[in-house]
């Protein structure tokens, strides 16, 4: 079976995919003793899942693929956008950000966003993307503890609770990371 690395540092994004992928064996860039930071310095998640999986494919001729994902709301220009990991300061944590944005939206009555995901997969010299997109709303205070980033205040769109109040697996099942995942699987599996 043929390698391909997923470019990434978390095992349970990596563990999600290894289940999901029948005919390739999955590694991670951990696996190819790569312990570096890539940069992400473009302005669009397309760009910067690019950026990592063009990195891995250089350095080590490797099949393999990366993953962007931001929370993008309408009123606020498409903000924190691919800067939602560093949205309030450039160490700030998920508290600060969510604080950050329940602040600006403080008078707004357009709540609405979407979370995104772009995955690039780049395999036999040929670049792939995976889109996955989830619409909600941004609600005006923190509900849930479950999850991580921005969950506690997004409502998905026909659901009356925040991603952080559901299960793991509810929010997995209708995720902009699954739904970007299940076409990347299914590509992958239709392979060799
Ligand atoms: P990443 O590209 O998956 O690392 O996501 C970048 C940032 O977007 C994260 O640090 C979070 O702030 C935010 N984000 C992405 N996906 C989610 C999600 O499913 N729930 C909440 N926040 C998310």
């Amino acid at each position: 079976m043929n390698n391909i690395c997923f470019v990434t540092g978390n095992y349970n994004k990596l563990n999600e995919v290894k289940s999901l992928v029948k005919n390739f064996n999955i590694i991670s860039y951990a696996d190819l003793n790569f312990h570096g930071v890539i940069p992400e310095t473009e302005d669009t998640l397309e760009g910067n899942s690019f950026l990592k999986s063009k990195f891995i494919n250089d350095k080590f001729k490797i099949d393999c693929f990366s993953d962007d994902s931001g929370l993008f709301i309408e009123s606020l220009g498409g903000e924190p956008g691919v800067n939602s990991a560093r949205y309030a300061s450039s160490n700030s944590d998920s508290e600060e950000n969510m604080n950050l944005v329940l602040k600006k939206l403080e008078n707004k009555t357009n709540r609405n966003a979407s979370f995104e995901t772009c995955i690039c997969l780049i395999i036999n010299n040929s670049i792939n993307y995976f889109k996955g997109s989830v619409k909600g709303i941004i609600t005006h205070k923190k509900f849930g503890k479950r999850g991580f980033g921005y969950d506690p205040i997004f409502i998905p769109k026909g659901y009356s609770k925040t991603f952080a109040e559901m299960t793991i697996d509810k929010k997995n099942k209708i995720s902009h990371r699954s739904i970007a995942i299940k076409k990347l699987v299914s590509y992958l599996n239709k392979l060799n």
